[in-house]
């Protein structure tokens, strides 16, 4: 088994070869995509929404990433494991940056860390990069910047908004990032940056010319109901499945059905 790290990536974009990125939140199913090969777990803030049932990423704390990352960490083996940092957790300073980006290497068993935003976030991503910290950048929609931006709408469909995503991720790659989430942006905007770009582009809701594509694991299982976004696949439908099966075990405990003798002891 050949573990995951940030220099295989940059390999894997040089020899075209498509990287995978899902999110997840707990041992068992870090477990479960680490088995199951792919290649970068985040444990993202989205944490918030699909798991905690906020309405959005921003009360997400640097303890509950410590909390789910330390659970992540123990149930996975070969994936680059990244932990995303929450609202408020680098936006004030540097030194806060790279407190708090350390917490997730030392405490949480996280290899990287990631920040949300662009040219403005560069001190502290270069504060990081020097103290020996991945970061993986992320640009386009920014969900803690919900407030400001009026919803979860795509980025950089003007000219004047596109050459600012552009310029940031060019200016982010020189802080030192090894990677670059694009997260709704028009495909010939993704596909430019990746072409430009060394380090590998990282889509959701950017097309098919990034170098690698990642999704919310609950979006993908269908285990996320409340809304689904029209980047997303659901490649299952484990909500219904889960659902069958309890109203199942209700039924059956009601008429006296479970337990049956095989799961009795005499
Ligand atoms: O929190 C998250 O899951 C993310 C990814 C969707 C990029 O930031
Ligand atoms: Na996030």
């Amino acid at each position: 088994m050949q573990k995951m790290t940030t220099a295989r990536l940059s390999e894997m974009k040089s020899n075209g070869e498509k990287i995978t990125v899902l999110t997840a939140y707990d041992w068992a199913t870090a477990k479960l995509l680490d088995e199951s090969g792919v290649d970068v777990l985040l444990v993202g803030d989205s944490l918030g929404m699909v798991v905690l049932g906020l309405e959005n990423t921003l009360p997400v704390t640097m303890d509950d990433m410590i909390h789910h990352c330390k659970a992540v960490a123990r149930g996975s083996q070969r994936a680059l494991l990244v932990g995303d940092m929450p609202f408020m957790s680098y936006q004030v300073s540097p030194e806060q940056a790279v407190t708090n980006a350390g917490r997730f290497l030392q405490e949480a068993g996280m290899h990287a860390v990631k920040v949300e935003g662009g040219r403005e976030m560069l001190p502290a991503v270069r504060r990081m990069t020097q103290s020996g910290i991945p970061v993986l950048g992320h640009v386009g929609l920014t969900p803690q910047h919900v407030h400001q931006l009026g919803g979860y709408k795509v980025q950089g469909r003007t000219e004047v908004a596109a050459q600012r995503i552009r310029e940031d991720a060019i200016a982010l790659e020189e802080a030192g990032v090894f990677g670059l989430v694009l997260e709704c942006v028009p495909e010939s905007l993704a596909r430019t940056i990746s072409q430009q770009l060394a380090v590998p582009t990282i889509g959701i809701g950017a097309g098919p010319d990034c170098d690698g594509q990642i999704l919310v694991f609950h979006d993908v299982v269908g285990l996320y109901d409340r809304f689904t976004p029209k980047f997303v696949k659901k490649y299952a439908q484990a909500g219904a499945l889960m659902r069958e099966a309890v109203q199942q075990y209700v039924r059956e405990v009601k008429s006296g059905d479970f337990p049956a003798p095989e799961h009795t002891f005499k």
